[in-house]
């Protein structure tokens, strides 16, 4: 039986950067619900949120202090409910992100676990160790320890995997597990259509006694993913969650952020014998070139090159492992990493190619908000923009001015990746009439005002791509990747007797593609291209979409 999310097609917003409606300089619901209008034209039918709970804004939402209540600087509950009656009404489904690993330090349950040691809530979270000694030398995510001093001065430390304002909860108590699977109904009873589950792959940690081996001194942290991430108690433990949320609302899509899932993993998550995720997103899909590596530079200044032949055999792999299994999802970007356009594509053929290249794929396109403009990571002048504490280390130790470093940390950094909506000419593009709460120097790119009218334009492209993936051949067809070499990336959808075929030149070079001898239409295209019988020349970074019924 077929679920609306067979078919969706979801535009990432980042509430904080989309519109603001109240001139407070951050984006908000009634700011979102202004651009239904804008959000249908394009053709996505469906939305995800990143957190819009009450938070303290340590990690913009993913510290949440309250999941029964919207933050007040972007909206109210009576706003929510009016954004998801609109959107219904356009036929937008609507997913809010879902933080179920952590809270806020300033969340009631940890707030009461450390004023009171009897608390119910001390077992909440992962309180170990004694005498301020750190249980064990794991590193978090966002550097350092994940382990801080418990406030309360008991001696104890609690575990955080990302940052220290960010304790971990404690899935292995079964009363967390019912509080989350509360909230969740929660929302769901208010009419929303999806959960983006976010980290869920970190919720089982392995027996906090053991140090994870490494060469590094006896003091230093290090990051032990095999000791925090994808344990079998994460599917224990989600299992029944997930089946309680399908069992009362069959119709939810559940997304979960896998990060460090392989393709395996993902089967495990996505099966349908596996009753948990629906669809899983990974961070594996962009191999970087290593031989452009030079390990005398710390991550953030290391050039970052797409290691092609490597990301051609990774879509392929996961296209045929999740092949009768599940939805993988198809995506370039996200407010985790630098935009697609800076990060990969560099020009505006490239970046219609790659769209093309990855959204007709099977499964289900994931955009994030401006892409469709070809929108930039922003430039930041200095350190504290990126809120990340080793940005200013690394800029101290660079063997290059502070200027070019931040220049080159700002091509690579996820805070540039998240600025204000490019909406019109006007201040701030239209984004606030105040001052943005994120704000550097921008590439001169068109607002979407502008793009709406310019039939050659990213905006206008990508609603034509859109168009074509409701197409049954891009929803369900078979993949097959044709053997061409390392610079193109070419293959077909089949379905009900018609073949298209989708070619992309990867290369700033002209590249000529054998095809199957047919006869074809072509249905979207970018660049320079020829075609004749069983031959298409692409100029460079060119892309091509044809349909046909082949001999
Ligand atoms: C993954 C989110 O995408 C990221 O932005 C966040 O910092 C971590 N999870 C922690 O919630």
């Amino acid at each position: 039986m077929s679920s609306w999310y067979d078919h969706a097609i979801i535009y990432q917003i980042y509430p904080k950067s989309f519109q603001d409606s109240n001139g407070d300089g951050i984006g908000d619901l009634n700011g979102i619900r202004q651009r239904i209008p804008y959000l249908k034209q394009l053709g996505i039918n469906a939305i995800w949120l990143n957190p819009v709970f009450v938070s303290p804004q340590v990690d913009n939402g993913y510290d949440v202090a309250n999941y029964y209540a919207i933050d007040d600087k972007i909206g109210t509950m009576a706003e929510m409910d009016d954004l998801i009656a609109e959107l219904h009404a356009a036929g937008i489904h609507l997913i809010l992100d879902f933080v179920i690993n952590h809270t806020s330090d300033q969340h009631p349950w940890f707030k009461d676990a450390v004023a009171n040691p009897h608390s119910i809530y001390r077992d909440y979270y992962i309180f170990a160790g004694h005498h301020n000694q750190r249980p064990n030398n794991w590193g978090s995510f966002f550097g350092g320890t994940v382990w801080e001093p418990d406030p309360a001065g008991t001696g104890q430390s609690y575990f955080h995997l990302f940052d220290k304002h960010m304790p971990d909860l404690n899935w292995k108590n079964p009363e967390v597990r019912l509080s989350m699977e509360d909230v969740a109904k929660y929302w769901l009873a208010k009419g929303i259509d999806g959960l983006r589950i976010d980290a869920f792959i970190h919720i089982a940690k392995a027996n906090l006694a053991q140090n994870f081996p490494t060469n590094a001194g006896a003091n230093e942290a290090v990051l032990a993913e095999p000791f925090y991430a994808n344990l079998p108690n994460v599917q224990k433990w989600l299992r029944p969650f997930c089946q309680h949320i399908k069992a009362d609302y069959p119709e939810t899509f559940l997304l979960g952020e896998a990060a460090s899932a392989n393709v395996n993993l993902a089967v495990d998550y996505t099966s349908q014998h596996a009753q948990m995720m629906d669809s899983v997103i990974t961070f594996r899909y962009f191999p970087l070139r290593q031989s452009a590596n030079d390990v005398n530079k710390p991550a953030l200044l290391q050039s970052e090159d797409m290691d092609w032949p490597e990301f051609k055999k990774n879509q392929t792999i996961w296209q045929q492992t999740l092949s009768g299994v599940s939805q993988p999802v198809l995506y370039w970007g996200n407010h985790d990493m630098a935009r697609v356009m800076t990060r990969v594509a560099h020009n505006a053929i490239s970046a219609k190619s790659l769209a093309m290249l990855m959204y007709l794929q099977r499964g289900i396109p994931v955009i994030y908000y401006g892409e469709e403009l070809g929108m930039e990571n922003l430039q930041f002048t200095s350190p504290d923009q990126f809120q990340d504490q080793t940005v200013a280390a690394t800029v101290q130790h660079a063997d290059m001015s502070e200027t070019d470093a931040l220049k080159v940390i700002s091509t690579h950094h996820k805070m540039p990746a998240r600025g204000p909506m490019l909406w019109n000419d006007e201040a701030n593009h239209g984004f606030t009439t105040g001052q943005p709460w994120l704000s550097g120097q921008e590439a001169p790119v068109a607002s979407a005002a502008t793009q709406s009218t310019d039939e050659d334009s990213m905006l206008k492209f990508y609603q034509q791509l859109f168009a074509l993936k409701k197409f049954p051949i891009f929803q369900s067809g078979d993949y097959c990747l044709l053997p061409t070499d390392d610079d193109t990336f070419v293959y077909t959808r089949s379905d009900a007797g018609q073949t298209a075929i989708v070619l992309v030149n990867l290369s700033s070079q002209t590249k000529r593609v054998a095809i199957p001898s047919g006869k074809y239409r072509e249905l979207l295209s970018s660049g320079q291209h020829e075609v004749s019988a069983e031959r298409v020349e692409l100029g460079a970074n060119g892309g091509l979409v044809l349909l046909g019924n082949h001999d």
